[in-house]
């Protein structure tokens, strides 16, 4: 089943989707079309009501319009949450019935892995529609799990960065990461390569112990990763992490991660900057995974995807530079950024 509700945010269309036969309850939210098809990963977790599941669904569709922007890319910002049933469920057959509700959509919204779900999921959603991507890639093609690519973005931003606030190589830096998941993990080792020192924490302790084996990181526990003394933060685990009292806390000079939504509110982003902590905004950082799922979509050579993530570093230093010259906070420069080009494509079709 579809429905349309009313939506909360201006230009958001909300679907709930829900087939109980299969376990399927969720929602897809479409933020803008403006740019092209809504395009954002499936969530699934587990919501305590369904009002926090809405909260959730449409901040993190609102944060893929404006990541999919300034990714120069030709879609506009969705996202589905699905909550995770209660009793025993068939995996498969809820994310075929999810491949259901997004193919009525008619290729308005294009779905693909986000936290908890993993490319077998997307290859179940592929049964019913043609509209998801993260699935295997094949001959050389992108595709598959997104999360590499992300890291790779966070990487290469957290470079610019560390160049810009603390003009050094990361090989001279001390990086603490929150949550060792696909994205954590995968940079954890990326920075180890490139000679970095490693602080890491994550709740589950097989995962960080895997990682400090591999890095040999200093394990702390979770509650004190954001105000260990390091040089950077990069959170990779959930969002709303850097709240006034989080930030009171920080003993790092930047804050650079993957999780989506980092800020507990935009002043958030005011207080990071009075605290002379530059903080990379996060959906120009994390931008990677989405902008391999484009390439799959879209049929791009892997070389394509990769020279369009290289690109996270112009962007991000376009935007710190947009906020030194407005003399705005890095989060509103971003979103600015980010708007102006959504407000020139509507321009351009106009005058089309
Ligand atoms: P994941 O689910 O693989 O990893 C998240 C990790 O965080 C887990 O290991 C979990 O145990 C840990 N964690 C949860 N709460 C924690 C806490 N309080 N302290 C420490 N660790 C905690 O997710 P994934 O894919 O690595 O994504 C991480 C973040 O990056 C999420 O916010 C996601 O939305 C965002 N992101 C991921 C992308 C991707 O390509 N996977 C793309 C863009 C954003």
């Amino acid at each position: 089943m579809v429905v349309s509700l009313v939506p909360r945010t201006t230009p958001a269309e909300v679907h709930v989707v829900k087939d109980p036969e299969y376990g399927l309850d969720g929602l897809i939210v479409l933020h803008s079309t403006a740019l092209g098809p809504a395009a954002g990963g499936c969530r699934l977790w587990s919501y305590r009501s369904g009002d926090e599941m809405t909260e959730d669904a449409l901040r993190l569709a609102e944060g893929m319009t404006y990541k999919n922007a300034i990714a120069g890319l030709p879609f506009g910002g969705g996202k589905a949450v699905l909550t995770i049933p209660s009793g025993p469920f068939d995996r498969d057959k809820m994310f075929e019935a999810f491949g259901r509700a997004v193919r009525r959509l008619e290729g308005n919204y294009v779905t693909a892995e986000d936290v908890g779900t993993t490319v077998e999921d997307m290859r179940a959603v592929a049964r019913s529609t043609r509209h998801v991507a993260g699935l295997p890639g094949r001959d050389g093609a992108p595709g598959g799990d997104p999360s590499p690519f992300t890291a790779r973005g966070t990487f290469l931003a957290m470079q610019t960065a560390a160049q810009r606030r603390l003009h050094r190589p990361l090989s001279d830096c001390t990086v603490a990461i929150q949550g060792m998941g696909n994205v954590g993990s995968a940079l954890a080792l990326l920075l180890h390569r490139a000679g970095a020192r490693l602080v890491v924490a994550d709740v589950d302790s097989a995962r960080v112990a895997r990682v400090a084996v591999m890095t040999g990181a200093l394990i702390v526990p979770s509650r004190n990763i954001l105000s260990v003394a390091a040089d950077i933060v990069a959170p990779c685990a959930l969002g709303g992490v850097l709240t006034g009292d989080t930030i009171g806390h920080l003993r790092a000079k930047v804050v650079c991660g993957a999780a989506n939504n980092q800020l507990g509110t935009a002043e958030d982003g005011s207080r990071l900057a009075d605290a002379g902590v530059l903080y990379a905004p996060d959906y120009v950082v994390n931008s990677g995974g989405i902008i391999n799922v484009a390439g799959e979509y879209l049929g791009w050579s892997q070389e394509e995807v990769e020279a369009r993530i290289d690109g996270i570093s112009e962007r991000l230093d376009h935007v710190l530079n947009l906020a030194a010259a407005r003399g705005i906070s890095n989060n509103l420069a971003a979103d600015q950024a980010a708007r102006s080009i959504i407000a020139s494509s509507a321009i351009d079709q106009a005058a089309a």
